[in-house]
C-alpha cells in the first residue's frame, strides 16, 4: 500500500513541476502538494500563479444570480460511506455532475434547474433567512456560453470565495482553494467548451482552530462567493506579473520585475508611461522573469491631495496589459512617517467590509465608495481595512480617492501558532495580499496580525510573517496591531515584535473594556520605542439615537466624552503619527448580543446602522481638522 501512495506522490510533484514549468512559472515553495489534497497554504490542485490586474485582461464576467443547493451534510461531495466522489475512479457522483434523470424513472436527489437563485458576489448569509448564522457547505452553480479559440489560455478567476472552495467545470474538477479573503484562479482551458459551459462551486464557511482566521473573531462569518468571478482569456504567451514601483529611498529609479508565462516566456517586454515620457524594454530569462531597475525623471508623486496616477502600458510575447500605477515613496525616519519625503499624520479609521446599509459584504464599487466618502468626511487621509485583505477593487478605489491604506491578514487572536500548516496558510494569505496589490500607491502598510497574544510560539510564527512581507516588498511599512500592557497607571508595549515592525502601533481601549470615562484620564502612555506611534483602536459602543449624560454606557454621549478624552490622553504622546479609531460604522458580529444594545450587531461605529452619524463622528472630524492644520494634509 505505502509503495503505492508514494508513486501517487511522486506523480503528484513530477505533474506539478513540469505544467509549473510548461507554464514559465517557477513551483514556489508554497507550491508543493500531496498528491490528493493540498497542504494547507499550499497554491490549490492545479491552481494557477495570480495572474496581475485581472480586470485589464478580456475576460467575461460570471455574475449574475447562480443557483444553490444547502448541503449541511455534505451529501453533494461524499458517498455514504464519506468517500469523496471526486476522489473516485470515476470521479463522478457528486452535485458538480449537475445531472438530470434520464427519462422518468431515473434516480436524482438534486436538481439546480429548480433551486433557488442568489447574487454572485454575495455572501450566502445575508440573502436568505435560513443561512443568516448558517455554517457549513452551499453549492453554487452558473451556466455560461463560450467560445474557445485554439491556442489561447483561459482562466477562471475567484476574487475571493470563504473559506473554502472546491471548483469544477464541465464536471471535470480545476481544484480547491482555503483562505475567505484573497483571489485565486485555475487554468480552465482543457475543460472548457464551445457552447454551453456548467461552472459548480462547494463552498464551506466552517471554521477550523487550525484555519487563518481562527473559529474566534468578532465579526460575521459570511460564506459564499463574496467577489467578481471572471473567465479571462490569455494569449499563449501572457504577462502573468509585474511589479513597478519607485525604488526605496530613490524616487529617481523606478524598480520591479515582470514575469512572463506561457509557451515562449523568454520574450521582450516593453513597458511605458506615456505620459511621463517613459519607454523602456526588459529581456526576461528563460524562465520569463526580467528585473526592472531605470532611472526616472521626477514623476508627479501620488498623494492624498493629489492622487496622481499614470497609465502604465506593458506589452510582449504577444500580450498587452494596461494598469494605472501611482507612485510614491514611504518610509520611517526616527519617529516620523514620510510620504514622498514629507513627514506625515496618518487621518485613519478603521473599516470592515460591510456598509450597514446594504446587508452582508461589499459587493461593488457602490457600496465601497459609500464607505470611503464617510472616511473623506471625517477629513481621513487613511483608511485600515481590517482585518483581511478587502476586494482589490477596495484598494483601487482609495488610489482613485486618495486615502493611505494599511492592509492587514486574518491572523487575528489566538491562531494555531504551533501548528505549521497554519503558518503555511498564513504566508500563503500574506503572499497572495501582497501579490495583488503591490502596485497599488494607496498601500503603505502590509500589516501581519491583530492583538495576537505574545509568547514563544506565536513570537516566531509573527517573525516569519514579516520576514515574508519585507522578503517579498522592501517599499512599504511592515506593522501589526499589538496589544498594550498596562503597568499600575502606566501604558507601555512589552512585545517582542515590536522590535520588528516599522510602527509602535497598538489597540487600546481606555474608557471601554478598562477605566471609565471618569478615570481613564488618571493613565498615561509610556512608549519607549524610537518609532513612529499609531493607535490601531480605540473607541466605545454607542447605539445611535440613545442620549444619555457622558457617565452612561451605550450612549452617543458616552462614546463623544471617550473620544475626547481619547485625544487628551494621546496628546501626551511625543512620537504619535497616526490612529485609526474603532470603527467607521457598526458592522455585524455574533460576539454582540445585548438584545437591546447590540443584537448581534458591534456598535463601536461612528455611523449607526441606519447610515446615521453619531455625535463622535464629528468630534472626530474636528479633532481632524486641526491635526490637519498642524501636521499638513
Ligand atoms: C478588538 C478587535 C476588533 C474588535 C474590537 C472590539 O480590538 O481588534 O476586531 O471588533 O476590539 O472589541 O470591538
Amino acid at each position: 500500500m505505502m509503495k503505492y501512495a508514494f508513486a501517487r506522490l511522486l506523480l503528484g510533484f513530477t505533474l506539478l513541476l513540469s505544467w509549473a514549468a510548461a507554464s514559465g512559472q517557477e513551483a514556489r515553495p508554497g507550491d508543493v502538494q500531496l498528491a490528493g489534497q493540498p497542504a494547507a497554504g499550499a497554491r490549490a490542485d492545479a491552481a494557477m500563479a495570480p495572474v496581475q490586474n485581472i480586470y485589464g485582461r478580456s475576460h467575461l464576467s460570471l455574475n449574475g444570480r447562480w443557483s444553490y443547493i444547502i448541503d449541511p451534510y455534505e451529501n453533494g461531495f461524499y458517498d455514504y460511506r464519506r468517500q469523496a466522489f471526486d476522489a473516485s475512479k470515476s470521479g463522478k457522483g457528486g452535485f458538480y455532475d449537475d445531472r438530470k434523470p434520464k427519462d422518468k424513472g431515473d434516480w436524482v436527489e438534486y436538481d439546480f434547474d429548480r433551486a433557488p437563485t442568489m447574487k454572485v458576489p454575495g455572501d450566502w448569509n445575508s440573502q436568505a433567512e435560513k443561512l443568516q448564522l448558517y455554517e457549513g457547505t452551499v453549492w453554487l452553480r452558473q451556466l455560461f456560453e463560450a467560445d474557445p479559440k485554439p491556442g489561447r489560455r483561459y482562466v477562471l478567476y475567484f476574487g475571493a470565495v470563504n473559506y473554502e472552495a472546491h471548483v469544477y467545470l464541465n464536471g471535470k474538477k480545476l481544484g480547491m482553494h482555503r483562505g475567505g479573503f484573497t483571489p485565486f484562479q485555475f487554468d480552465a482551458t482543457a475543460a472548457l467548451k464551445k457552447g454551453r459551459n456548467v461552472v459548480v462551486v462547494k463552498a464551506d464557511n466552517t471554521r477550523h482552530q487550525d484555519a487563518i482566521p481562527t473559529v474566534n473573531t468578532d465579526w460575521w462569518n459570511y460564506g459564499g462567493i463574496t467577489r467578481d468571478v471572471l473567465l479571462a482569456e490569455l494569449p499563449a504567451t501572457w504577462i502573468a506579473d509585474y511589479k513597478l514601483q519607485l525604488a526605496k529611498g530613490d524616487a529617481r529609479r523606478l524598480q520591479g520585475f515582470v514575469q512572463m508565462a506561457g509557451a515562449s516566456p523568454a520574450q521582450k517586454v516593453t513597458v511605458s508611461i506615456p505620459e511621463a515620457g517613459v519607454t523602456f524594454a526588459v529581456q526576461p530569462d528563460a524562465k520569463g522573469r526580467a528585473v526592472i531597475d531605470v532611472p526616472v525623471k521626477p514623476l508627479v508623486y501620488w498623494s492624498p491631495q493629489q492622487p496622481k496616477l499614470y497609465a502604465v502600458e506593458f506589452s510582449g510575447g504577444g500580450d498587452k496589459v494596461l494598469d494605472r500605477i501611482g507612485f510614491r515613496t514611504i518610509e520611517t525616519r526616527g519617529q516620523d512617517i514620510l510620504l514622498n519625503g514629507k513627514p506625515v499624520f496618518l487621518r485613519g479609521i478603521s473599516l470592515h467590509e460591510e456598509n450597514p446599509l446594504i446587508p452582508g459584504r461589499l459587493r461593488g464599487q457602490g457600496d465601497m465608495r459609500m464607505l470611503l466618502q464617510w472616511a473623506r468626511e471625517l477629513n481621513c487621509n487613511f483608511v485600515r481595512l481590517a482585518h483581511y485583505p478587502h476586494s482589490e477593487e477596495m484598494t483601487r478605489l482609495a488610489d482613485e480617492m486618495g486615502l493611505m491604506v494599511w492592509a492587514e491578514v486574518p491572523v487575528y487572536w489566538t491562531i494555531s501558532w504551533t501548528n505549521p500548516d497554519t503558518l503555511r496558510e498564513a504566508g500563503r494569505q500574506l503572499t497572495d495580499m501582497i501579490e495583488r496589490d503591490r502596485n497599488r500607491a494607496s498601500v503603505v502598510v502590509w500589516s501581519v496580525g491583530n492583538e495576537t497574544p505574545i509568547g514563544e510560539a506565536r513570537n516566531a510564527f509573527m517573525g516569519s510573517l514579516v520576514r515574508t512581507a519585507r522578503g517579498l516588498d522592501d517599499t512599504r511599512l511592515v506593522a501589526a496591531a499589538l496589544e498594550i500592557h498596562r503597568r499600575g497607571r502606566d501604558i507601555t508595549i512589552e512585545d517582542p515584535l515590536a522590535q520588528l515592525i516599522d510602527l509602535a502601533s497598538f489597540n487600546e481601549y481606555a474608557g471601554w473594556y478598562w477605566a471609565s470615562n471618569a478615570e481613564m484620564l488618571d493613565f498615561r502612555f509610556d512608549i519607549r520605542l524610537d518609532k513612529p506611534v499609531v493607535v490601531t483602536e480605540f473607541g466605545a459602543d454607542a447605539l445611535g439615537g440613545y442620549h444619555a449624560d457622558a457617565d452612561t454606557r451605550w450612549s452617543e454621549e458616552y462614546q463623544d466624552r471617550l473620544y475626547q478624552n481619547q485625544f487628551r490622553m494621546l496628546s501626551g504622546i511625543p512620537g504619535l503619527r497616526g490612529m485609526t479609531p474603532w470603527v467607521l460604522a457598526d458592522f455585524r458580529s455574533p460576539r454582540r448580543q445585548h438584545p437591546y444594545f447590540q443584537d448581534f450587531w458591534n456598535r463601536k461605529g461612528l455611523i449607526s446602522d441606519d447610515g446615521k452619524k453619531k455625535e463622535a463622528f464629528w468630534t472626530l472630524k474636528k479633532h481632524y481638522d486641526e491635526v490637519e492644520k498642524r501636521y499638513g494634509p
